[in-house]
C-alpha cells in the first residue's frame, strides 16, 4: 500500500513537472526536440524511465537520450525498457536523430507514423521485437542515410514499399517475422527496388507471407550481399540464376517456400557456408555443389529432384557440419569420406532410396552425433564400435524387418523429427536476472554444446564490467533457429539499472560480433522490472552481503542411451526335413544329414538379391560367401562353391555331414544346404562380428581387452573339446586358426569351417593321411613329418591361436614364426617374461591388468610342444583356461555340451570394448551390442595360404 501511494505521489509530482516543463523551455535541450520527447512521454505514460519523470531536461538527465553539442537529440536508445504505448508523428520532429532504437518493447506498437520519414539523418532504425502493425510507410524511403534498418519481429502487414529501394546506404535490412505480403520490389517493375541496394549485406525477409517470383534482375554481381534469408514465405517461380553471381554470399536460405524448377548453378559461391533450399518444389537435377568447399550446413530436403545416385560432391565438402537431404530420391552408397570430415555432426538422409551397404568406415568425425537413414532401402550395415544406438537411426529399412537383426540394430528409434537436446540449464542465480534472447538465424545447429562454450567466453569478454562471471546461456531450438537466452546477474546489487542495461545489453545494433559460425542474429530482451522502487533503494544502498552464486556453464550434452530392445526370439528351424526328398543329384551317396535344411536355389537367390556383389562378404579359392536373409528374417551366410570344383564337392559333403551332427554354441551352426543345378551351397548361421584375426590385427574398431581374449580362448577351446571328446564319432578339425574363429554379436567365439575335418573312429589311435592339410603357420610339425593326424594336431594349431591372442599378429609375419618368436623372446629376457614385452600386443601392455597371464602363456607354450604327447588335450585346455579365469574373477559362462540353433540368451556379461574416442579404461561392464561391429564376414573361407597347401 505504502509503495502504491508513493508511486501515485511521484506520478503527481512528475505530472506537475511536465506541465512546468512544457511552459519553461528546458535549460539545455533544443525546444523542438524536448517538445517531441515530452509528447512521446505522454503516450508512454508511466512506462517511461523514472529519470524522464524526474528531470525536465532530456539532454541532461534522461536515460537513453543522447544529444550533440547543439543540444539536439541525436540518439534515442530505449532498448528493452518495457515501454507501453504508440508512436506519434511527433517523433518526426527529432530531425537530428541518427539512432532510434526502441527494440524489445513488446507493448510498444500501433502504426508506424509517416513522419518517421522526416528523420533524414537517421543511420540506425531498430524497432525489433515490438508490436508495430499496419503498413510500412513509404516515407521510410526518405531515410537516405540509413545504414541499419531492422523492423523485424513485429506485426507489419501489407507490401514492402518500393521506396525502400532508395535506401542506398543500407547495409542491414531486416523485415523478417512480420506479415508482409506481395513481391520484393525491384526497379524494373516498381520503379525502385532492392536491386538498387548495392551496399546491402543482409536481406532478411524470412518468416513473412511474401509471394510471387524473385526476378533474375533482383541480384547482380556488384551487390555486396552476404546473407539472403528468404525462408518461410510463399515465393514461387524459379530461383534466379543471378544468385549464383553474388561474390560475397555466405548464407542462402530459401527453404519453406514454393520455388520450382531447376536450381541454378552456384558453384561460384565459394564463400557460401549455409545453403538451405529445403521444403520447396524444386525439380530437375539435384544441385551440383562441387567446389563449394566452405559449405557447413546444407539442407536440400523435401524437393522433387530427379532421383539420382549419391552425388560426388558428398566427398568434397570438407567443412560440412550438417548435411540434410530428406526425401530427395537419393540412391546408391554413401562414401566413407563424407563421415570423415572433421566437423561433421549430422547426416540426415531419411526417406530416400539408399540401397547399398552402409559403411561409414573407421575414420569418422569425432563430432558425429546423428546419422539418420530412416526409411531407406538399406539391407546391410557395417557397424563399428563407435556407433551407439542413438547415433544411427535405421528404422524403416529392410534390415529392420528382421526380428533378430533389428534387435541388434538401431532400428527402434522414433520417427520423430530430430531436434537438438538443449544442454541442462546453466545456473546463474539471482532474483532478477536480466534475460535477453539471441536468435541465430542461419545455421541448423546440432550439438550446440561446443559452440555455446565459445559463445559464452566471447560474450563474457564483451560484457566485461557488467556481469563478471554471472552469465548463463540457455539454448533452445525452435526448429528453425537457434535461440540462446543470455541470463545475467548483476554484481553487488539487486538489479541492473537502465544505464547498465543500455551499456551492456544493447546487442540490437550488431555491435557484438559472435563467432562466425553463428551467422546473422537478432536480439530480444525480456521485460525487466526496472520500475520497482524498493529496488532503487537497494541500488542506492548498494551491496547487501549477498554473494551471488557463480555457477559456470555446465554444458554437458546429454546423450541418454536408453534404447529399448526387443526381446530376442529364438530362431527355430521350420521343419528341417520338409524338403529333404527333393535332394538327390549325382553326388554319389547323399550326405547323411540329421537336421539341416535343404534350400531351394530360388530361395537362396532371393535371400541374397540374386547373389549380388554387394552381398558378398568373403571370398576364397573355391567360391564366395554371401550374406542373405531368409523370409522369416533369419540372417544367413551362404558359402557358394565355384562351379566344377571337385575339392569343393568333397568338402561340401564333409561339412554337411559333420555340421548337421554337431551342435554346440561354440561351433558355427549349419542351417542347411542347397544342391541344385550344379550349385553347391552351404548355409550357416550368420556370425556378425567377423573373425578373431580381424579383431586382433585386421582393420577393425574392436579392441579386445585381456579378459575378453581369455573368454574367446575359452569359447573356442570348448568348441574344439566338444569335437574331440563329445562328438560321436570324434572329429578332428584340421584347420584351427584365427580366421576360422568367428565372433558373434556378443563376442562369443565360434569355430567355423569344417571342410577339412576328419572323423576319427573309436578304434583308431590316429589317422594316416596321404596329404597333409592345414594352414601354414598353424600346422603341427609332428603331423607334418609323420603324416599321422591326431587330435593333438588341433591342439598345436590352437596353441598358435593362443599365442596370437598375446602377440596380435599373424602366425607368420615378416618371416617371423610366432612360436619361435615367442620362445626366443622368453629366452632373451634376463628376468622372467621380460623379453616378451618386445613381441606382445601393445594394447595389452598399455592396459596392464593381465590377470593370469603367466599361466596362460605357459598353457599356450604347452600346446605348441613339438611332441603331441607333451601337449594337453583340449579338455585339459578348457579346464585350465576356466581355472585361470575363475582364479582371477573373470566369469567363464556356463559350459554347455550341446545346444541347438538358439541364439544364446543375453545374460553373459563381458568386458566393454574400448571406444576409440574415450581414454577411460573400461573394465568389465556390459558389452554394448550396438557398439560391436557387425556384418563383416570373411572367415568362412580358407586363406590363400591354406589353399595352396591344401591342393595336392
Ligand atoms: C512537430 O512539428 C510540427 C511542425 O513542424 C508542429 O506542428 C508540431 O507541433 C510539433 N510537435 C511537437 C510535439 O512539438
Ligand atoms: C563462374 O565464374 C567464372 C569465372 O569468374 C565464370 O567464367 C563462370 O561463367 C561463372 N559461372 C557462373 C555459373 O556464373
Ligand atoms: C558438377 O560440377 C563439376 C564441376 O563444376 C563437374 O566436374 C561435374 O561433372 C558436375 N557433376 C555433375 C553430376 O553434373
Ligand atoms: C540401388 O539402386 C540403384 C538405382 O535404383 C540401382 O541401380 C542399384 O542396382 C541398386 N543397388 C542394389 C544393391 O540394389
Ligand atoms: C551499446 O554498447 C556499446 C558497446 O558495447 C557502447 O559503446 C554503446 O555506448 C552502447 N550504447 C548505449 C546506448 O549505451
Amino acid at each position: 500500500m505504502v509503495r502504491r501511494r508513493l508511486r501515485l505521489l511521484l506520478l503527481l509530482l512528475l505530472f506537475l513537472c511536465c506541465l512546468a516543463g512544457s511552459r519553461i523551455a528546458s535549460a539545455d535541450t533544443n525546444p523542438q526536440d524536448a517538445a517531441a520527447l515530452k509528447s512521446l512521454m505522454k503516450r508512454w505514460r508511466k512506462s517511461v524511465p523514472t529519470s524522464w519523470r524526474k528531470s525536465n531536461d532530456p539532454c541532461a538527465r534522461w536515460d537513453g537520450v543522447t544529444c550533440n553539442a547543439n543540444s539536439r537529440v541525436t540518439s534515442l536508445n530505449l532498448f528493452g525498457m518495457n515501454l507501453k504505448g504508440t508512436l506519434s508523428d511527433d517523433i518526426g520532429n527529432l530531425t537530428e536523430l541518427t539512432v532510434l532504437d526502441l527494440s524489445s518493447n513488446k507493448d510498444l506498437g500501433g502504426k508506424l507514423p509517416a513522419a518517421i520519414g522526416n528523420l533524414v539523418q537517421l543511420k540506425i532504425l531498430a524497432l525489433i521485437g515490438c508490436s508495430f502493425s499496419g503498413n510500412l510507410p513509404s516515407e521510410l524511403g526518405n531515410l537516405s542515410q540509413l545504414d541499419f534498418f531492422a523492423l523485424n519481429s513485429n506485426q507489419f502487414t501489407g507490401i514492402i514499399p518500393p521506396s525502400l529501394g532508395k535506401l542506398s546506404e543500407v547495409t542491414w535490412l531486416d523485415l523478417a517475422d512480420n506479415q508482409l505480403i506481395g513481391p520484393i520490389p525491384n526497379s524494373r517493375d516498381h520503379g525502385t527496388g532492392f536491386d538498387q541496394l548495392l551496399k546491402a549485406e543482409h536481406f532478411h525477409l524470412n518468416q513473412n507471407k511474401l509471394q510471387g517470383s524473385v526476378p533474375d534482375y533482383l541480384f547482380n554481381s556488384s551487390m555486396n550481399l552476404k546473407h539472403i534469408l528468404f525462408d518461410r514465405n510463399n515465393f514461387s517461380g524459379s530461383i534466379p540464376s543471378s544468385i549464383g553471381v553474388l561474390p560475397k554470399l555466405e548464407v542462402l536460405r530459401l527453404n519453406n517456400n514454393a520455388f520450382t524448377g531447376q536450381v541454378p548453378a552456384m558453384n561460384n559461391l565459394t564463400k557460401l557456408h549455409v545453403l538451405m533450399l529445403s521444403n520447396n518444389k524444386l525439380s530437375g537435377l539435384m544441385p551440383n555443389l562441387t567446389g563449394m568447399g566452405e559449405l557447413e550446413n546444407v539442407d536440400l530436403s523435401n524437393n522433387s529432384f530427379v532421383p539420382s545416385d549419391v552425388p560426388s560432391w558428398f566427398s568434397g565438402l570438407e567443412k560440412l557440419i550438417t548435411l540434410r537431404m530428406q526425401s530427395v530420391g537419393l540412391s546408391g552408397q554413401l562414401p566413407q569420406k563424407l563421415f570423415s570430415f572433421p566437423e561433421l555432426e549430422h547426416v540426415i538422409l531419411s526417406d530416400n532410396q539408399l540401397n547399398e551397404t552402409l559403411d561409414m568406415g573407421n575414420n569418422v568425425s569425432k563430432r558425429l552425433k546423428l546419422v539418420d537413414i530412416q526409411n531407406n532401402k538399406i539391407a546391410s550395415v557395417t557397424l563399428y564400435n563407435y556407433l551407439k544406438g542413438d547415433m544411427l537411426k535405421l528404422t524403416g529399412n529392410p534390415l529392420c524387418n528382421d526380428s533378430v537383426l533389428s534387435s541388434t540394430m538401431p532400428c527402434t528409434g522414433q520417427l520423430t523429427e530430430y531436434r537438438t537436446q538443449p544442454p541442462p540449464l546453466p545456473d546463474v542465480q539471482c532474483s532478477d536476472p536480466f534475460i535477453e534472447t539471441i536468435v541465430f538465424r542461419a545455421p541448423f545447429f546440432g550439438d550446440v554444446t561446443n559452440y555455446l562454450e565459445i559463445l559464452h567466453d566471447n560474450l563474457s569478454s564483451k560484457l566485461k564490467g557488467c556481469t563478471p562471471n554471472n552469465l548463463g546461456l540457455v539454448p533452445s531450438n525452435d526448429n528453425a533457429y537457434l535461440n540462446v537466452d543470455i541470463k545475467a546477474c548483476p554484481v553487488n546489487q539487486k538489479r541492473f539499472n537502465y544505464s547498465q542495461v543500455l551499456k551492456c545489453f544493447n546487442l540490437t545494433l550488431q555491435t557484438y560480433k559472435p563467432p562466425e559460425i553463428f551467422g546473422p542474429y537478432y536480439v530480444k530482451a525480456h521485460p525487466y522490472p526496472f520500475h520497482d522502487k524498493t529496488s532503487r533503494a537497494v541500488l542506492i544502498g548498494v551491496v547487501t552481503g549477498s554473494v551471488l552464486l557463480v555457477i559456470g556453464l555446465a554444458l554437458i550434452g546429454v546423450y541418454a542411451v536408453r534404447q529399448k530392445r526387443r526381446a530376442q526370439k529364438l530362431v527355430s528351424i521350420n521343419d528341417p526335413f520338409a524338403s529333404w526328398g527333393s535332394m538327390g543329384q549325382d553326388i554319389g551317396e547323399a550326405p547323411k544329414i540329421k537336421s539341416a535344411r535343404c534350400f531351394k536355389l530360388e530361395d537362396l537367390k532371393l535371400s541374397t538379391n540374386d547373389f549380388r556383389e554387394i552381398n558378398a562378404i568373403g571370398a576364397g579359392g573355391y567360391g564366395t560367401v554371401y550374406r542373405g536373409k531368409l523370409p522369416d528374417g533369419q540372417l544367413i551366410a551362404i558359402k557358394r562353391s565355384k562351379q566344377g570344383s571337385m575339392q569343393g564337392g568333397l568338402e561340401f559333403k564333409t561339412e554337411i555331414e559333420l555340421l548337421s551332427r554337431v551342435h554346440h554354441k561354440n561351433l558355427v551352426g549349419l542351417v542347411g544346404f542347397c544342391f541344385e543345378k550344379g550349385e553347391r551351397m552351404l548355409v550357416y548361421e550368420f556370425i556378425p562380428n567377423g573373425t578373431l584375426s580381424e579383431a586382433l590385427y585386421g582393420i577393425k574398431g574392436v579392441q579386445l581387452d585381456w579378459s575378453r581374449r581369455l573368454k574367446i580362448a575359452l569359447d573356442s577351446a570348448r568348441g574344439l573339446a566338444y569335437l574331440h571328446d563329445h562328438a560321436d564319432p570324434p572329429i578332428i578339425h584340421r584347420d584351427v586358426k584365427s580366421t576360422n574363429i568367428l565372433l558373434d554379436e556378443r563376442m562369443t567365439a565360434k569355430v567355423a569351417d569344417f571342410g577339412l575335418s576328419l572323423l576319427v573312429s573309436d578304434s583308431e589311435e590316429g589317422l594316416f593321411c596321404t596329404n597333409v592339410k592345414g594352414t601354414l603357420g598353424y600346422l603341427d610339425p609332428e603331423y607334418y613329418m609323420t603324416q599321422q593326424l591326431t587330435a593333438k594336431s588341433d591342439v598345436y594349431s590352437f596353441g598358435v591361436v593362443l599365442l596370437e591372442l598375446i602377440v596380435a599378429k599373424p602366425p607368420i609375419h615378416k618371416q617371423n614364426y610366432i612360436v619361435r618368436e615367442v620362445k626366443t623372446a622368453l629366452d632373451m629376457g634376463d628376468q622372467m617374461y621380460c623379453g616378451l614385452r618386445e613381441v606382445m600386443d601393445p594394447i595389452l601392455q598399455k592396459r596392464g591388468d593381465l590377470r593370469g597371464f603367466v599361466r596362460f602363456l605357459r598353457l599356450a607354450l604347452q600346446c605348441v610342444e613339438d611332441l603331441g604327447a607333451d601337449r594337453p588335450s583340449m579338455n585339459t585346455v578348457v579346464r585350465e583356461i576356466e581355472v585361470i579365469m575363475q582364479e582371477n574373477g573373470i566369469r567363464t559362462g556356463t559350459s554347455s555340451a550341446s545346444s541347438s540353433f538358439s541364439i544364446d540368451s543375453r545374460t553373459t556379461m563381458m568386458a566393454a570394448p574400448r571406444y576409440p574416442y574415450s581414454n577411460a579404461s573400461t573394465s568389465s561392464t556390459t558389452f554394448d551390442m550396438d557398439s560391436s561391429r557387425a556384418f563383416e564376414y570373411s572367415g568362412m573361407f580358407p586363406s590363400e595360404g591354406s589353399l595352396k597347401n591344401r591342393s595336392t
